[in-house]
């Protein structure tokens, strides 16, 4: 029997023990031995759970109980997750996490401790909640030299602007809602500032080079400034507003950008709404592959949680191979990233606009006040050169080419 313990009885900690519980006969069949969680950490205690009698208030009494193999570590943020972990794959019991934020800030360094312990570092929960993304990067797609990444990753703007762009509704109505409805925090900034896809996309950035792409320079905007006006030229043109994350490893360098953009209905990543997640990667033999699920929720993370303890109990004693070595990747400036930009000024400035960017698209959807339209390529700086000229604007959304 194999004795596992889950740090943390919050939402994705409980799914770990439901999971493993609901689905017990299968999940042993795979894992090639039956599966026991034997204690869970928490500082609260959770009287008539079925599982009260497996709460431990003291991490040691996990740490040096010899029968435990494997850790999930569903506690979140970096302390005392951070210190937990090591103990841990220090003490030679492999970690599995649903912890991003542990991931991006600690990832190679907590992979190579489990190297020199014989043991694993598992991250499957920590980008896409229960779509397999890490598994098909690490494993499947080694044949490839993957040069692009694409996602949407956040559950919560994905269901905000896909309600925006249905109803019609502004982003401060519909993020009240969405709070309402528990699908949005109390405190929103890290989902809507994009912040939350920032360290999802670093994740994945990494292991797309197999060196450390630090999330701090990755160039972050959120949707905030999104408004249903936004939406309405976006519908007169075909498209939608998605908040993508995105990387590209090309020869002037690697880029790593997230921020909302505008794109048309025939990209694959248009029809993903609501709470659903996607990743799109492009590998240079195998062309493009998608990744589609749900990106969030207790038992889809849970699932993924626990499909990389039953890979640890199949590999005991063995290292898993993870290429994400601790050196930091060079992540390029964006100001020479090319692309065309949708802008709205005040109808006042349509000549100084005209005047600045020269060759434009007019779009119009009937709002008097304003002069939309679309640019040709131009590079980020030359963007802001051209809209300073232009004195500034109401908002410029980029177009996902
Ligand atoms: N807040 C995250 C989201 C949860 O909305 O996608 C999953 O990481």
């Amino acid at each position: 029997m194999i004795q596992v313990a889950v740090l943390g009885y919050g939402t994705v900690g409980s799914g770990v023990v439901e999971v493993i519980e609901t689905n017990k006969a299968d999940i042993n069949k795979k894992a090639g031995e039956e599966l026991n969680v034997k204690y869970i950490l928490d500082l609260r205690d959770f009287p008539g759970d079925p599982y009260e009698n497996k709460v431990v208030h003291d991490y040691n009494i996990i740490l040096n109980d010899p029968e435990v193999v494997i850790i999930c570590e569903t506690m979140g943020g970096v302390k005392p997750a951070y210190d937990f972990t090591k103990q841990a794959l220090m003490a030679g019991k492999s970690v599995c996490t649903s912890n991003k934020e542990l991931v991006a800030n600690h990832g190679p360094e907590l992979i190579q401790i489990a190297k020199d312990h014989q043991c694993n570092y598992l991250f499957e929960a920590s980008v896409g909640g229960g779509i397999p993304i890490i598994r098909p990067l690490n494993y499947s797609l080694t044949a490839e030299k993957i040069d692009g990444i694409t996602g949407i990753l956040n559950g919560t703007t994905n269901y905000i602007l896909t309600k925006m762009d249905k109803e019609g509704a502004d982003f401060e109505d519909v993020l009240k809602e969405a709070q309402e409805k528990g699908y949005a925090e109390r405190n929103p900034e890290a989902d809507v500032e994009g912040y939350d896809a920032c360290r999802k996309i670093a994740i994945l950035s990494s292991l797309m080079c197999g060196k450390n792409v630090k999330y701090e320079d990755i160039y972050t905007e959120g949707i905030t400034k999104i408004s249903s006006a936004d939406f309405k030229y976006a519908r007169q043109m075909n498209k939608s507003v998605k908040l993508l994350a995105m990387s590209r490893d090309t020869e002037d360098g690697f880029f790593a950008m997230v921020a909302p953009f505008m794109i048309s209905k025939e990209h694959p990543l248009y029809s993903v709404s609501d709470v659903f997640n996607a990743v799109y990667v492009h590998g240079n033999m195998l062309g493009d592959s998608m990744y589609y699920g749900r990106g969030a929720g207790k038992l889809p993370t849970a699932s993924a949680v626990v499909s990389d303890v039953v890979d640890c109990a199949r590999h005991q004693g063995k290292t898993i191979m993870c290429f994400w070595d601790a050196e930091n990747v060079k992540v390029t400036d964006i100001g020479d990233a090319k692309r065309k930009f949708f802008v709205r000024v005040k109808a006042d400035q349509k000549e100084a606009a005209m005047k600045a960017f020269g060759s434009l698209a007019e779009v119009s959807v009937g709002i008097a006040e304003e002069f939309a339209f679309m640019t040709q390529v131009l590079s980020e700086k030359e963007f802001n050169e051209k809209i300073e000229q232009a004195g500034g604007c109401i908002n410029r959304i980029r177009i996902m080419a």
